[in-house]
């Protein structure tokens, strides 16, 4: 079997993480007999540089031909004054929307050997395992009319009934596989949009009565989330609300620099890490590279239904981490600090160790 993987590794920390993440997935292919081809495109600020537009066709068009996108990071204070259509981050809105990339998948797990580096108690946080399912190519986001002249500015909150319809269905069918819980987070108090999507999604919730659902609005979900994040499994919500909920899930997990996401839709799929280009340490082997990793791991398992490879990257992240291994970003004295590339051949040391204990070598995919 052959896969095409796309790489737009993008600004900033994006190339550095994105290598990190390419030796998990060549180890990964070895060991579970897969092969994949690279191909790497530029996108953000550096297409932007390069031919005047931050997502030229050619990248556009190398995505559509791929099994998969893999994704760095976009952006960067140097493209800040450009145009809305001109900045970074228009790239990635149009590859969301041109890909139909309608499901985010943002999973925010505790690491036991990180329980310590978060700001939030360890007490709180010890077994936490929640999955933000942020709808991705609709509301506030994309919808019509938008703008802003001398007097006002303008943001159209919208939601097709087959737009809420689609992600809730993936929430309810992916809780399936957990918990069995979703909790749905929108502002029905105040806005009408809310309003109809949470009437939509309960009629959606009719076909998965072995779920158990429970709307939440946003402030108090905000609330809740450093409260008591143990009492979520599955959140299903909104494009705007899953945007801020995910960086306030971060914490959960020590640093935005463990947060992995996929976005799929019906045919295409890309990932990414969560986390920003980071200028400021862009180009220095500081970043950390475990949510680009992470986010390898949900490649194989949402693009190529190879769980045991993903299981794999998974556990290996967490041997890493109990071995004492730490970027800056989760950094605590006593610890063993390393780079980018560092923490890059320390997974692949767990990985190589991990696959060896188990002998999958009697297992493919
Ligand atoms: C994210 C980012 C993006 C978003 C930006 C860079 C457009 O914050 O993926 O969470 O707002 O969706
Ligand atoms: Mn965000």
């Amino acid at each position: 079997m052959k896969f095409k993987i796309t790489l737009l590794p993008g600004d900033g920390v994006g190339p550095e993480v994105v290598d990190a993440a390419v030796a998990l997935i060549e180890a990964a292919a070895e060991k579970f007999h897969v092969q994949f081809s690279f191909s790497s495109h530029l996108v953000g600020g550096c297409s932007y540089d390069k031919s005047g537009a931050p997502l030229t066709d050619d990248t556009l068009h190398a995505c559509y031909e791929s099994d998969a996108v893999f994704l760095g990071a976009v952006g960067g204070t140097k493209w800040e004054g450009l145009p809305h259509h001109l900045k970074p981050e228009a790239a990635l809105l149009k590859l969301r929307k041109a890909l139909g990339l309608f499901t985010n998948i943002r999973p925010a797990k505790v690491y036991s050997s990180l329980l310590s580096s978060s700001t939030l108690k360890p007490e709180i946080l010890e077994g936490t395992d929640l999955v933000i399912f942020r709808e991705l190519t609709g509301d506030l986001y994309f919808g019509e009319p938008r703008g802003y002249d001398e007097e006002k500015g303008w943001n159209t909150m919208i939601y097709s009934r087959e737009e809420v319809e689609r992600i809730a269905e993936a929430a309810f069918k992916f809780a399936r596989t957990r918990d069995n819980k979703v909790t749905s987070v929108d502002k029905a108090n105040v806005l009408e949009c809310s309003q109809f999507w949470r009437k939509i999604v309960h009629e959606v919730h009719k076909e998965f009565p072995e779920v158990e659902l429970k709307d939440m609005y946003v402030d108090n979900a905000a609330m809740q989330m450093v409260r008591n994040p143990r009492q979520f499994d599955v959140i299903l919500t909104q494009n705007m609300f899953g945007d801020i909920l995910s960086d306030i899930a971060s914490m959960i997990t020590g640093s935005l620099g463990m947060l992995p996401s996929a976005s799929l839709g019906s045919k295409y799929a890309l990932y990414e890490p969560v986390h920003g280009s980071a200028p400021d340490i862009a180009g220095q082997n500081k970043a950390n590279p475990l949510a680009a990793i992470a986010s390898a791991g949900m490649m194989f398992s949402h693009s190529f239904q190879m769980s045991k490879a993903a299981e794999l990257i998974d556990e290996s992240i967490e041997r890493t981490l109990s071995k004492g291994y730490r970027t800056a970003d989760i950094y605590e004295e006593g610890n063993n600090l390393v780079s980018t590339s560092q923490m890059k051949d320390a997974v692949l040391d767990s990985f190589n160790q991990i696959y060896d204990e188990q002998a999958l070598g009697i297992f493919t995919l």
